[in-house]
């Protein structure tokens, strides 16, 4: 049975954790692969409404196996939260599993993460400030704690001892912030790791035990494609792998590429971006207010769900979204909020770029070039009537029809699942994923 990866095409927020729990239905374990608490990943369903930084959003069935792989940087104040969040609302936890290998974010990072934002001044990238960036950079230089070394006191005391020395210079020598004292982090470091213990496992294991018995098995992606570290809007991108490449979703999980069957990409139907960078189809008019405010009254208009920011809206974006399908290896789409284009009278799409008077089809890798883009779109008629209430595809209007077929031919992929509101079963299943 396949492994699925469902990954952002966008920049972040465009309904993975609505489609993971759709899908994780027929799944046997759902898996986070990537990325750490900058993530929020909102699910609705029958248990109510609940905003996951860290937990697989398969936790809400409860005969599935969630994991969260290697390639995740952990913040145990956030994980351990979530659990206890979730338990108090009566959704069991147990089946929770959390690899040795996945980073750890520790006090240093978050500091580090704001100090930095801070001396870029106006060039800030507009991270969530969670310390992701800056725990993968340890992973990388090799002097990151990881979770299996929260479990023993003597390992915890030598990695904190040798790295805060480190970073204390770093912030006290870079930045001209306050260093950090190991009683700040060991005690409370290691109680964290006295709770997490019973859910450390063999992640890898989970995955391809689940494959070879002929299991589903889907891996949750964080962020979107165009906040990639090596494909995305470079420099204002995040510090991990988002698209499900090998050095993403299967090094994540531990597990090979060809393990990998199916990736399906989620994309709004227009574009949205939190923090800062480059953004050819932003809207800064009242279309933009609409897209933004749908939904406010019930606390689902277009504000983070990690910081709340309000988030930063744009028409779709068919040249960055077939950069991204290419990139992904996408075999199917799923389109999401829908329903939020429901009282437009026309919706555009970007399908080229004008640059220095040249027609382009392709995203530029550079930011000063980016920056000097024109967007050149196509505009579709709206349906203007509600599609929240539609499960078949021919029972939507014409034009929204119309619109999806014309997102397919664009991407040059087939939009198997369309969501129509936050709900689990307020969607439109046009293929079976599984
Ligand atoms: P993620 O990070 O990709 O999981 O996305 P977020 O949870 O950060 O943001 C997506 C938002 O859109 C959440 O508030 C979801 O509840 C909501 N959402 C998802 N799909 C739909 C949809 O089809 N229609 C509407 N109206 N809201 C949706
Ligand atoms: P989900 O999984 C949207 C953005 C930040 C910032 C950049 C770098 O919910 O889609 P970081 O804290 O990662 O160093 O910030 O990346 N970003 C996201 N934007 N959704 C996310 O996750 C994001 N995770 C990071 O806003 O622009
Ligand atoms: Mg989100």
């Amino acid at each position: 049975m396949p492994i699925v990866v469902v990954v952002g095409g966008q920049w972040g927020d465009e309904g993975k954790g609505r489609i993971v729990d759709l899908l994780a239905r027929k799944a046997r374990v759902v898996a986070r692969y990537s990325a750490g608490n900058n993530a929020g990943h909102t699910i609705v369903n029958e248990r109510g409404e609940f905003k996951l930084h860290l937990v697989p959003a398969g936790i809400f069935y409860p005969e599935k196996t969630c994991v969260i792989g290697n390639g995740v940087a952990v913040d145990p104040e956030v994980l351990l939260g979530e659990i206890d969040a979730l338990e108090s609302r009566g959704i069991d936890t147990s089946r929770l599993i959390l690899s040795d290998r996945a980073q750890v974010i520790m006090p240093w990072h978050k500091r580090l993460d704001q100090l930095d934002e801070e001396m870029r001044g106006d060039a800030a990238i507009g991270t969530t400030g969670k310390g992701v960036g800056p725990c993968f950079i340890d992973k990388v230089a090799r002097r990151g704690i990881r979770v299996g070394d929260l479990l023993q006191a003597d390992d915890l005391t030598g990695c904190i001892t040798t790295t805060l020395a480190y970073h204390n210079r770093v912030i006290t020598g870079v930045y001209g912030g306050a260093p950090i004292t190991f009683e700040e982090c060991f005690d409370v470091y290691r109680n964290y790791g006295i709770r997490l213990r019973s859910h450390v496992g063999d992640v890898q294991a989970v995955v391809l035990d689940a494959h070879r018995r002929g299991e589903y098995v889907l891996l949750e992606g964080a962020q979107g494609s165009l906040l990639d570290l090596d494909h995305g809007t470079y420099p204002y991108v995040t510090s991990s792998v988002p698209s499900s490449s090998s050095s993403g979703a299967a090094l994540g999980v531990g597990i090979g590429p060809t393990d990998i069957q199916r990736v399906v990409g989620v994309f709004k139907s227009y574009s949205t971006r939190v923090g800062n960078g480059p953004f050819p189809t932003e809207l800064h008019d009242e279309t933009a207010d609409a897209i933004r405010d749908h939904g406010k009254e019930n606390g689902r208009g277009e504000y983070g769900t990690t910081t709340g920011r309000p988030r930063r809206i744009g028409w779709l974006d068919a040249v960055a979204a077939k950069y991204s399908v290419r990139m992904n290896g996408l075999s199917a789409l799923a389109l999401t909020r829908l329903d939020v284009l429901d009282n437009l009278p026309s919706i555009k799409i970007c399908t080229a770029y004008e640059l220095d008077g040249q027609i382009i089809e392709t995203l530029p890798s550079r930011e000063s070039v980016l920056n000097r883009i024109t967007p050149i779109y196509e505009e579709l008629p709206g349906w203007q009537s509600p599609t929240t209430d539609v499960r078949n595809f021919d029972d939507l209007p014409v034009q929204a029809q119309a619109f999806i077929r014309r997102v397919e031919t664009l991407l040059g992929c087939p939009v198997d699942l369309i969501s129509v509101g936050p709900e689990r079963e307020q969607a439109i299943i046009v293929n079976p994923i599984f």
